[in-house]
């Protein structure tokens, strides 16, 4: 840890003890801000003149919040605690944040970086090995994925970024350069060749690698080799890192020092690179992955091809609970990852079958997961095997180019949780670029649920104003709502959004 990093240490410490500071924080990084005072990102990220919003979410709800010297372009709504508006012009820019709380009053900075050169500026959408292939990874494989993925239309839906996972090592690094080395028995032709490969198919082409001695599934690690395997990487034409955290310590400091050690070595490359953190969410990577270049990272365990996981396994059920209340943390070039779909898999997967009762979903769970990973605005990822032939059921669904456009927005923002009912059915509401709302009911329990949406219980909505509504799922226009909408009988497990626009 260096003395900068030390420093912020100290300070939040000394700012967890007490709410009763007047003084203003002077530190912009999420995890400065003292957890009873917000419970929101404070370091931002916007493109130019692409509409901009910040929902402020104070810890304690009776506290009364409001924002000063705003830049040009934005403006506060009291209404719903949020900064929104645009900002033309590229640069770093900042406002503050006004907590007020019984007599107490604390002052946190933001900074909202706006470039029109983000590393993550919507939700990066593609296919990883893990799930399917894991150890039989080869540049073969690469070859007919990267063509499936295009011959499919895939490609053209917005899966761009063809990751290769773990085990694609060769048993060690070159002796006297310490470089990192493909197996050679996979990738005969070299790893910079199959990038060729990828990158010839109009795709982008990601990588694995892990922040200790080895990786998850026990090849060599990045650790003290960061800068020789960033170069390496860029030599290679890699676009994404995936880093991985098996092997290495639990504390977040060390996390945060590994990863950022990764960050810097990518940035130095010069290469745009997407660097994709993977710690399972278990140190809270919302709250400081910015701060290690980062631009996304795992919130959950590994997704396992089944509604409810067993023995700690995640299945729906679980990545429901791991992400419904992020939603503050989300936001344009910093978003929370449910990791890969399972859609498609179909109980064929490897690890993907391991603790869930048993493996594969239904249509209406699968829906449910890749409706649900849109709301999120979760990085959407396969995992199925694509060497086969796609059916056409699961192709519709993933290509579905009015839920993907809801994930894609340009605005970035995450559904807000509003509730979950006594039925079990959840209500989340998701902020687009144009101003229009996208509504999903999701009916967690086994029974089938009638419900009806309450206009009045949606922040983004008004009530009696008149929308005309589309349910994304089914694509076609419904009669135009007032107040209360019908969302019919849902049943169990099944998930249904809606896209309501202002008359
Ligand atoms: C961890 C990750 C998975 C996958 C495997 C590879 O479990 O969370 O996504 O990358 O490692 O070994």
């Amino acid at each position: 840890m260096n003395f900068v990093e030390k420093c912020i240490l100290v300070g939040f410490a000394l700012a967890i003890n007490s709410w009763a500071t007047s003084a203003p924080l002077t530190s912009t990084t999420d995890d400065a801000v003292p957890e009873n005072v917000l419970n929101c990102a404070t370091v931002m990220f916007s493109q130019p003149s692409v509409k901009f919003m910040h929902k402020l979410r104070p810890s304690d709800p009776s506290a009364l919040l409001s924002v000063k010297d705003l830049p040009e372009g934005l403006r506060w709504n009291s209404r719903r605690n949020l900064v929104e508006g645009s900002i033309d012009k590229e640069g770093e820019y900042g406002y503050t944040i006004v907590v007020v709380h019984d007599s107490d009053t604390v002052e946190v900075p933001v900074s909202l970086t706006v470039s029109s050169a983000l590393q993550q500026p919507v939700p990066f959408m593609g296919w990883l090995s893990w799930n399917v292939v894991q150890s039989e990874i080869s540049s073969e494989v690469v070859r007919t994925v990267a063509d499936a993925m295009v011959e499919s239309g895939l490609a053209d839906a917005g899966y761009k970024y063809l990751v290769i996972d773990d085990l694609w090592h060769a048993p060690v690094r070159e002796l006297i350069t310490g470089k990192p080395l493909p197996d050679a028995a996979k990738f005969p032709e070299g790893m910079g060749a199959c990038a060729d490969y990828v990158h010839s198919r109009g795709l982008k082409f990601g990588i694995y690698s892990d922040a200790a001695e080895e990786t998850c599934a026990k090849a060599y690690g990045s650790y003290g080799f960061e800068n020789i395997d960033a170069d390496q990487y860029a030599d290679w034409g890699v676009d994404l890192l995936k880093y991985d955290y098996c092997g290495a310590p639990a504390e977040r400091d060390s996390a945060l020092v590994r990863y950022k050690a990764m960050g810097d070595a990518l940035k130095a490359t010069g290469r745009d690179i997407l660097f994709y953190m993977c710690e399972w969410g278990e140190r809270q990577p919302w709250k400081w992955g910015t701060r290690t270049g980062a631009t996304c990272w795992r919130a959950t365990g590994d997704t396992r091809d089944g509604w409810r996981g067993k023995d700690g396994g995640v299945g729906i059920v679980e990545s429901v609970a791991g992400m419904k209340d992020l939603w503050p943390y989300s936001g344009v070039n910093r978003f929370n990852d449910a990791d890969m779909m399972c859609v498609g898999i179909h109980g064929t997967g490897k690890s993907s079958n391991d603790l869930v009762e048993s493996p594969g979903m239904t249509m209406t769970e699968y829906a449910t997961q890749f409706a649900i990973w849109c709301m999120w605005s979760s990085p959407l990822t396969l995992s199925f095997d694509l060497r086969n032939p796609i059916n056409p059921d699961d192709l519709a669904l993933i290509t579905n180019p009015e839920l993907i456009a809801i994930n894609q927005d340009r605005m970035g923002q995450a559904a807000e949780f509003l509730f979950e009912n006594s039925d079990g059915v959840q209500l989340y509401a998701k902020d687009l670029e144009n101003g229009d709302v996208a509504v999903a009911v999701l009916n967690m329990s086994d029974q089938p649920h009638p419900f009806t949406i309450d206009i009045s219980e949606i922040p983004a909505l008004e009530s009696g104003k008149s929308y005309h509504v589309r349910d994304l799922m089914k694509r076609c226009t419904l009669p135009d709502v007032i107040n209360r909408m019908e969302a019919g009988e849902l049943a169990p497990h099944e998930t249904r959004v809606f896209r309501l626009s202002e008359r």
